[in-house]
């Protein structure tokens, strides 16, 4: 595991949006993993503000949702699908054909993991995956009893994660489910990058720092990975110790 500390959480955002733009203009064809929540806002709008001014051509590369929320309309404003082109669809101009969303709309919803699955696959898997982590340390919406060997799935959202999105809704409460990659599927991903910034990821960056495997916090499973880079800001940093 790579660590990078910034000294705020603006320099945070720009470490990690000029990671994601330098492989959007050094990569052809990449397969980018993308996640949705407050975190990312800023981070998105680094990376628009980057693609616009360097007049950067994005239409060979493909993008996938690591989540959807099940029982919503896809074009619900809450929706993830809706997020992402706020954020990033309409922004660059990009066509929706460029990204995949764990389908949960369809009748066949016990299939749509699988479906999933193996659209990442045809697509070549996921280069580079982006993540943030929940304060229950939960990546995606793999919460706190996920398996390393999970895969895209249904799953039940705990009602930590339920009240602290529900500041994403407007009106009406948060879904009871999701459609999520599962650990495994992230780990398959060449290289992740999670960003966690605020007091209140701290106890969940400090839980990663100091257990491996542990499916009580499934973020502790990425250590295994080659390539994980973990970008904080001081507030999120603020409970480990680092013994150099
Ligand atoms: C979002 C996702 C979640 C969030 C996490 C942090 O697609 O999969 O794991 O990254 O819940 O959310 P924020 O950034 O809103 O604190």
């Amino acid at each position: 595991m790579r660590i990078i500390i910034a000294k705020s959480s603006s320099e945070a955002v720009e470490i990690v949006s000029d990671m994601i733009f330098n492989k959007l203009q050094s990569e052809q064809d990449l397969v980018l993993g993308l996640a949705t929540g407050k975190t990312m806002e800023p981070v998105y709008k680094e990376v628009v503000e980057k693609v616009k001014a360097s007049h950067l051509d994005l239409r060979s590369h493909r993008f996938f949702m690591l989540d959807e929320y099940i029982g919503l309309s896809t074009s619900h404003p809450s929706s993830f699908k809706s997020y992402i082109n706020r954020h990033l669809i309409a922004p660059l101009k990009l066509v929706s054909d460029q990204f995949q969303f764990p389908t949960v709309g369809t009748e066949h919803l016990s299939k749509a993991g699988e479906v999933y699955e193996e659209k990442i696959k045809q697509a070549g898997g996921i280069y580079l995956q982006l993540l943030g982590i929940g304060s229950n340390g939960h990546i995606g919406f793999n919460e706190p009893g996920s398996s390393s060997d999970s895969r895209t799935r249904i799953v039940k959202l705990t009602e930590e994660t339920r009240k602290a999105n529900q500041s994403q809704f407007e009106s009406g409460s948060v879904p009871e489910e999701a459609l999520s990659m599962g650990v495994a599927s992230i780990m398959d991903a060449k290289e992740l990058l999670m960003l966690a910034t605020g007091a209140s990821k701290a106890d969940a960056i400090k839980y990663l720092f100091n257990h491996h495997d542990d499916e009580s916090c499934p973020a502790t499973f990425l250590k295994a990975h080659p390539r994980f880079t973990l970008v904080l800001d001081p507030e999120a940093a603020g409970k480990i110790s680092l013994n150099i």
